[in-house]
């Protein structure tokens, strides 16, 4: 055992030691800092830190239990499930004072009903094991995000992800009918009805999701999930501009708004790094533009409709100049292999160094606008800096994303990302647009709160805090600036 090791296991009382593992059994409880290691550091590299132990249970009772031996003995706890955070919400400080609670053990689909159209389902199942029992039940789970291989559903509804969806079915609260949680004082709270209409006080489930575990953990939901689409049509339009590409939106709304099941923008700047940084991601256009949307239109009816809509919608823009070229995917591989192309974005950003992310939303008709004046505020801020926007525009949502310098240091790049992030932020609260879209908050951002959030809003959510978790326990330092 490292010194490393041996202070965060003296920092856990003796007794407290005694009653996790008795709690957890062999397996659920990890104290070697080699064991460790996975759960004290985020994906993206950018935050390191401590635990004085990790705890896998394995069901919902143990881990309710986990949280009422954390209270009595007063030790901070850092709910993770795949570790997927942009913003260092799963990552615990540098203390080592805090236990990491990881939900990936409590992986089961309890049930789907199909009459209902629901799935119950604990917290740790992966996305993409959700996704794939409802498409084995004839059923969609309407909720796709670049890491549901890793992001587990209790992580996913805590941030209330959004991702290439929403534009049809809106982020992951709506999809919620019922929910469990672990309250901090360790007793469960059981909200798993799956109703559809449930006038009978406060939503409390709606407080929990987004809250980023900071009032509790997410043991288990009641997703609301979809006919399974029988025909889908996928198309990847090179475009002039984030203004084409809105109007391009525009115009498939105006045909068949429900139809949209996807519509994401690319820069040529990073489909240029995904092209080249990923292999077998190709760009299957003959020539690089300036940036690229990818429209998916589903429906759960059968027949050609679908692909009439789509070549007529095409057909009109290519006419029209709105769209300069596109490629119409041909089978379930092709669909596939676009979808790489925008799937891939984080993981060729990351590949090509340090990169600065801004996940912002504004409204609609101030996207182009917005990409406009953060671009150029960012090129006269780092001279070089790789403007790579891209995401969700059907929903207002843009990963407004730079990239360092080629050949600059990245340490470097990294040490002005308050000065990007607070020149984008500015351009942003101008135009009525949040700063955090649907990464949230974790403690990348928490230094924002006040002045975005502040006066009545963040105090009613210092409230909620102390009433739920009135020791200050759960994920000390996300969302919440310290006082
Ligand atoms: C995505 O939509 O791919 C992510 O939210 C990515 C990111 O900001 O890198
Ligand atoms: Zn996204």
């Amino acid at each position: 055992m490292t010194a490393f090791a041996s202070d965060a296991a003296l920092s856990l009382p003796a007794d407290a030691l005694e009653q996790l593992r008795t709690a957890l059994g062999s397996g659920g409880l990890l104290t070697e800092a080699s064991d460790m290691a996975p759960f004290v550091t985020d994906w993206r590299n950018l935050f390191h830190g401590r635990a004085c132990a990790v705890a896998r249970p394995a069901t919902a009772e143990a881990c309710a239990e986990t949280l009422r031996i954390c209270a009595e003995h007063k030790i901070a706890v850092v709910p993770q499930g795949g570790n997927t955070s942009m913003v260092g919400g799963a990552t615990p400080d540098e203390s080592g004072r805090a236990l990491v609670l990881v939900t990936s053990r409590m992986n089961r689909v309890r049930a789907i009903d199909p009459i209902d159209q629901t799935m119950t389902i604990e917290a740790g199942v992966t996305l993409k094991a959700a996704q794939d029992a409802a498409k084995e039940a004839g059923l969609l789970l309407p909720l796709s995000i670049s890491s549901e291989g890793s992001a587990e559903i209790g992580g996913v509804l805590a941030t209330n992800a959004g991702g290439n969806n929403t534009v049809r079915y809106g982020n992951a609260r709506e999809l919620v009918l019922g929910l469990e949680v672990a309250l901090p004082d360790g007793r469960k709270l059981d909200l798993m009805r799956r109703l559809r209409k449930d006038n009978t006080g406060y939503a409390l489930r709606q407080i929990f999701i987004g809250s980023e575990g900071t009032l509790g953990l997410i043991t288990a939901a009641i997703l609301q999930l979809q006919p399974a689409p029988r025909s889908i049509e996928a198309a990847l339009c090179a475009v002039e501009s984030p203004a084409a590409a809105l109007r391009l939106f525009a115009a498939f709304r105006s045909r068949e708004p429900s139809a949209i099941q996807a519509f994401e923008f690319m820069s040529g700047v990073s489909m240029g790094l995904v092209n080249t940084l990923i292999p077998d991601a190709k760009l299957p256009l003959a020539e690089p533009a300036a940036a690229y949307v990818l429209v998916e239109l589903a429906s759960p009816r059968e027949g050609g409709a679908l692909r009439e809509l789509m070549e007529e919608a095409l057909g009109d823009a290519l006419e029209n100049g709105l769209v300069t070229d596109a490629v119409l995917a041909e089978s379930e591989a092709q669909r596939g292999a676009l979808w790489k192309l925008r799937e891939e974005h984080a993981e060729a950003q990351k590949r090509a160094g340090a990169s600065v992310k801004n996940d912002v939303s504004v409204p609609l008709s101030a996207i182009p606008e917005f990409i406009e004046r953060a671009s150029a505020a960012c090129e006269a801020l780092i001279p070089g800096v790789r403007v790579a926007p891209f995401g969700h525009i059907g929903d207002g949502n843009i990963h407004f994303n730079l990239v360092q310098p080629e050949g600059a240091d990245g340490a470097a790049f990294l040490a002005r990302d308050h000065d990007i992030m607070d020149a984008v932020a500015g351009i942003v609260r101008e135009l009525g647009g949040s700063f955090s879209a649907e990464h949230g908050v974790g403690q990348l951002k928490t230094y924002m709160m006040p002045e975005w959030r502040g006066g009545a809003e963040l105090d009613v959510m210092r409230r909620i805090k102390t009433a739920i978790d009135p020791q200050g326990l759960m994920n000390p330092g996300k969302v919440l600036p310290a006082l």
